[in-house]
């Protein structure tokens, strides 16, 4: 059989992949799954309007299928996520009449959520995404102006890491962001790192989204922004990694065009030298999705077809996957 991407990068970093309970169904998805990944992450069932879609009602039987199959299987899990601006139910900020919320009201929501949700899984959940996409490198403190900021300002973030710090103390916390290459946005982040850990904020590490696309951008930007968090004295994962095949929303093929197909194999495998090169600074390199049947590009920004990820619909290797195995 073909080489296992764990097995291929066993002395550098975990490789992950994002999942939806939709992709446990079949043998041949798990299969997949637990011949390459060693690392799993629920693509949207620990998010909140999932497991608290109402005040004090927790659901929790997608998210348990989820982290069950990883246990079952002895992979680690990314917990995705706490603390974000989407996909987070409108009472969480509001009273009965509609009104935002005060601050206490809103810390007292928070705290139960991430406690009740980390202490269900503690023991088999390795890292958090305790706060997603944060960051908004246009406005002087570098803050997205989201509901949690609106109501708390930044101090909702410390809040977020040192409940999840308090549900599990052996976690491993993130902070996790996208277009973390940008200058501005990563320079936004690093000094918000900087001000949380002065504070003896708990925090372990930041996450790179990755969401790249095979134009852009360049691999310069990349490592250089994951070289700069290395003076904080965190970890870097690399969180949600896929390559959009498109460079803009007008674009769409019927058929992956070859010539994209080996610009992207090219592209991917200079990605994982960057990785392997910063081997020490990366613990774990996770896709978002195995394979190109399974992934958002695909419903976002449009509806079209993509094919972003190392496998084909009908789970082949690609061309991409045969470049980051080095083999050519
Ligand atoms: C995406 C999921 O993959 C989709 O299924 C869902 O409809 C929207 O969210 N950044 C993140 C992820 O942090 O949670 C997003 O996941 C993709 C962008």
């Amino acid at each position: 059989g073909i080489p296992s991407l764990k097995d291929v990068f066993a002395n550098d970093f975990k490789i992950g992949t994002a999942f939806s309970n939709s992709e446990l169904a079949t043998e041949v998805d798990r299969k997949l799954m637990i011949k390459h990944f060693g690392s799993v992450t629920p693509g949207n069932v620990l998010k909140w309007d999932s497991t608290e879609p109402q005040e004090g009602v927790f659901q929790f039987i997608e998210s348990d299928k989820a982290v069950q199959f990883a246990v079952d299987n002895g992979q680690e899990i990314r917990g995705h996520t706490l603390i974000w601006h989407q996909q987070t139910p409108d009472w969480v900020f509001r009273d009965a009449s509609g009104n935002l919320v005060s601050k206490a009201v809103l810390y007292q929501r928070m705290e139960n959520h991430i406690k009740t949700v980390i202490g269900r899984y503690k023991n088999s959940v390795h890292t958090w995404d305790v706060a997603n996409e944060v960051i908004d490198a246009s406005q002087s403190d570098g803050l997205r102006r989201s509901l949690w900021y609106q109501i708390a300002g930044e101090e909702y973030i410390e809040k977020a890491f040192q409940f999840a710090r308090e549900a599990d103390p052996s976690a491993k916390l993130f902070i996790n962001d996208y277009n973390t290459h940008e200058s501005g946005k990563s320079q936004a982040l690093y000094n918000l790192i900087g001000r949380l850990k002065a504070k003896g904020v708990p925090i372990d590490g930041v996450g790179h989204q990755m969401h790249i696309k095979i134009s852009w951008p360049s691999m310069q930007e990349i490592e250089t922004s994951i070289v700069k968090f290395a003076d904080l004295g965190i970890d870097s994962h690399i969180t949600e990694l896929d390559m959009d095949i498109y460079d803009n929303s007008s674009q769409s093929y019927d058929t992956f065009p070859s010539q994209l197909a080996q610009a992207q194999a090219s592209r991917y495998k200079q990605l994982f030298d960057i990785f392997r090169n910063h081997k020490n600074l990366i613990s774990s390199v996770t896709f978002w999705g195995k394979d190109d049947g399974n992934t958002w590009l695909r419903s976002f920004p449009v509806i079209r077809k993509n094919w972003p990820l190392l496998f084909d619909e009908r789970l082949q290797s690609k061309p991409a996957y045969w470049a980051v195995v080095d083999i050519p």
